[in-house]
């Protein structure tokens, strides 16, 4: 269980605890997801950071039951006191949307091009609340405003191939808040978009999160965006959580040297986002061939021997926790020593 002190006072809005997803595949079962926990409050905004392959969306999709060919192993996720894995479809239906929304990855296969976006938004509204037709169409009109789409009631009759992309992931926001959702969990909302739209985007989600007081899990691989956004970060990397804590403490002060490496791959305007973090060596180690130990090992500056045992999950102050020998209480000398590899 990953600790969060800021939430001890509180009960939290969501805990997702010591969560594992395993995929049957051609090469055998695999651990998409090995050791996540994490907590969040209401109104809290929590990002969930890591590069690609980390297990962010596969944590997303897991709270929501949403995952395909997958399961939940090991782990709790506890939606304001209830363990969702004991609730039946039929409550998990009423969860999603009305208390918990999701903001998918891919705008594009998220929208279904057959529907004008009206249809679209009326029957995500009236998939749970009993309204009529022109009640739900009117609430549409309100929503799609209310996500900055002009003439909106002339837009409702767009289909999805005539909006831009920002046009098209302001029409998943306004889904997503159709019920008036207590938690948005948006997985990477504006990786799609250019610079000018993401930031637009970005202003848009904070200014809803007040008004509906909401809390926000914001899955990302900018840590600029954190930066932006985030009171509580988690980082991920290969299906764990390796180091979590407040934004501010995390993004100025990394314990762990995985933060480290990512905070300084930080994208700049200029860099192609459709490409993976570049300032860090090597890459994610496939999922059938993790190494034994702390998986960040291989690419780690500070690696040394000890690296290859799993490392302990420390505790450190405000609540901040970290996955390394590193933060070992009782460093060995070899430990404290320089660091015996340079970035690979
Ligand atoms: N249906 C599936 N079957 C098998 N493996 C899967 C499946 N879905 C995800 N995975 C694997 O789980 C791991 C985590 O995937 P996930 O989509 O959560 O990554 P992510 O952190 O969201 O990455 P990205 O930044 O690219 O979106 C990856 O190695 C991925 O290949
Ligand atoms: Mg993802």
């Amino acid at each position: 269980m990953w600790p969060n002190a800021e939430h001890e006072q509180t009960v939290p809005l969501l805990r997702v605890a010591d969560l594992r997803v395993e995929f049957d595949t051609a090469r055998g079962t695999v651990e998409a997801v090995n050791d996540i926990g994490f907590e969040v409050s209401a109104e809290q905004t929590v990002a969930i950071v890591g590069e690609s392959g980390s297990g962010k969306s596969v944590t997303a999709l897991a709270v929501l039951q949403l995952l395909d060919g997958g399961r939940i192993a090991n782990g709790q996720i506890v939606w304001d006191g209830q363990d969702l894995s004991a609730v039946d479809k039929s409550r998990m239906r009423g969860i999603r949307g009305e208390d918990i929304a999701m903001i998918f990855q891919d705008p594009m296969t998220s929208l279904d091009p057959l529907y004008s976006i009206g249809d679209q938004i009326v029957e995500a509204i009236r998939l749970h609340r009993k309204i009529s037709k022109t009640e739900a169409r009117d609430r549409a009109v309100e929503l799609l405003g209310q996500v900055g789409i002009p003439d909106a009631r002339t837009r409702l009759r767009a289909y999805p191939h005539e909006l831009s992309g920002g046009q098209r992931q302001r029409v998943m926001i306004a889904i997503a808040l159709a019920c008036a959702p207590r938690l948005l969990i948006a997985d990477e909302p504006t990786t799609a978009l250019d610079v000018t739209i993401e930031a637009q985007v970005l202003e848009l989600i904070r200014d809803l999160q007040r008004q509906y007081q909401m809390a926000l899990v914001l899955v990302t691989h900018d840590m600029g965006v954190v930066a932006e956004m985030a009171d509580w970060v988690v980082v991920c990397y290969a299906g764990q959580v390796v180091e979590q804590g407040p934004a501010g403490k995390l993004l100025t002060d990394p314990q762990h040297p995985y933060t480290e490496a990512l905070l300084t791959a930080i994208p700049t305007p200029e860099t192609d986002k459709s490409q993976p973090l570049g300032a860090i060596g090597g890459a994610v180690p496939a999922l059938h061939e993790m190494p034994p130990g702390c998986r960040f090992q291989p690419r780690c500056r500070h690696a040394w021997q000890d690296c290859t045992q799993p490392p302990p999950v420390v505790r450190l102050d405000g609540g901040r926790s970290s996955r390394c020998w590193l933060r070992a209480p009782a460093p060995t000398e070899s430990r404290r020593a320089e660091p015996e590899q340079e970035l690979a």
